[in-house]
């Protein structure tokens, strides 16, 4: 399995944030945005990522990231020309995508949850097993702002809208989704929504239509944020900061989690960390590495 990161987009919830700069640069806490869904991506020990970036920001992710080597990783980027939509993330990554399934993440969403690792995995061998798509569904009090799952008591999906005015459940569609390579081909043929973009709803319901499309509930042991507006992007700050403090543990740590894969040594590990050492993120890095 590979996965596919969206770091493109406009930002403009977020304006004037945004106008000269990214939001996946931004930090959430004490690290950059989009930290935590690549952080996802690894605790799955997917080791092959594209991020999806806007042209003027290709420098910028080469800076954080290069090859992904020093990470024990391969990245590449693919260049999204204009905020055309999330499905047309998939139409660009078509060629780095070939035959394999993915996991398929918006850059801006943050989670987390004791079992999350362990409902993505189960989800992963569903896809790999039998193909199809996976969605999940997280209970919020504003479900007219996101895609919105209805489902019955077995859990099978009845519906899927993208930000509906009546909403027909109460549990919005996060930024996560698995799909087997159809998905590519399934993209292509999705018609701009009234917002004028390529709605990854529309690949979903192309999916639900195939009978195709499951879901999997992330329940109230869970906290996920969309960091694209002024107050979740507060929140999820928020919240890292408050368990961070009480555990001494990190959320989304790339360096831990590369190094727990055993994707990269301890020496790697501390010459990571050595730029960092004036931080409390680099003296976590230094403390991991004195572990036996
Ligand atoms: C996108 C999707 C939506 C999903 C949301 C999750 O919305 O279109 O279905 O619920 O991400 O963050 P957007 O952020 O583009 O408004």
């Amino acid at each position: 399995m590979k996965a596919v990161i969206l770091a493109g987009g406009s930002g403009t919830r977020l304006y004037p944030v945004t106008i000269a700069i990214n939001k996946h640069f931004l930090p959430i806490y004490n690290k950059p945005m989009i930290y935590y869904p690549l952080s996802l991506v690894m605790l799955l020990k997917i080791k092959d990522v594209m991020f999806v970036v806007n042209p003027s920001d290709l420098e910028m992710f080469k800076n954080l990231f290069g090859d992904g080597s020093k990470l024990g990783m391969n990245i590449q980027y693919t260049i999204q020309h204009k905020p055309n939509g999330l499905a047309e993330g998939l139409i660009l990554a078509k060629d780095f995508i070939g035959n394999d399934n993915i996991l398929y993440m918006l850059g801006d969403n943050v989670f987390f949850g004791h079992d999350l690792v362990k409902i993505m995995n189960q989800a992963r061998e569903d896809i790999e097993k039998n193909g199809g798509a996976y969605v999940f569904g997280y209970s919020v009090k504003d479900p007219e702002r996101f895609g919105v799952v209805e489902f019955d008591e077995n859990q099978n999906v009845i519906s899927i809208e993208e930000k509906p005015k009546k909403p027909k459940s109460h549990y919005a569609v996060v930024g996560m989704y698995f799909y087997d390579s159809n998905a590519v081909e399934i993209a292509k043929n999705v018609k701009p929504s009234e917002r004028g973009e390529l709605e990854i709803t529309s690949v979903n319901e192309e999916y639900l239509k195939q009978k195709k499309l499951k879901v999997k509930l992330l329940g109230r042991g869970f906290a996920w944020f969309d960091a694209g507006t002024h107050d979740s992007f507060l929140e999820a700050g928020e919240f890292v900061a408050t368990i961070e403090k009480r555990t001494g543990l990190m959320i989304g740590c790339i360096e831990e989690i590369a190094y727990n894969n055993n994707w990269i040594t301890k020496e790697q590990l501390l010459e990571l960390a050595k730029p960092l050492e004036k931080t409390d993120y680099g003296k976590y890095l230094l403390e991991i590495a004195k572990e036996e």
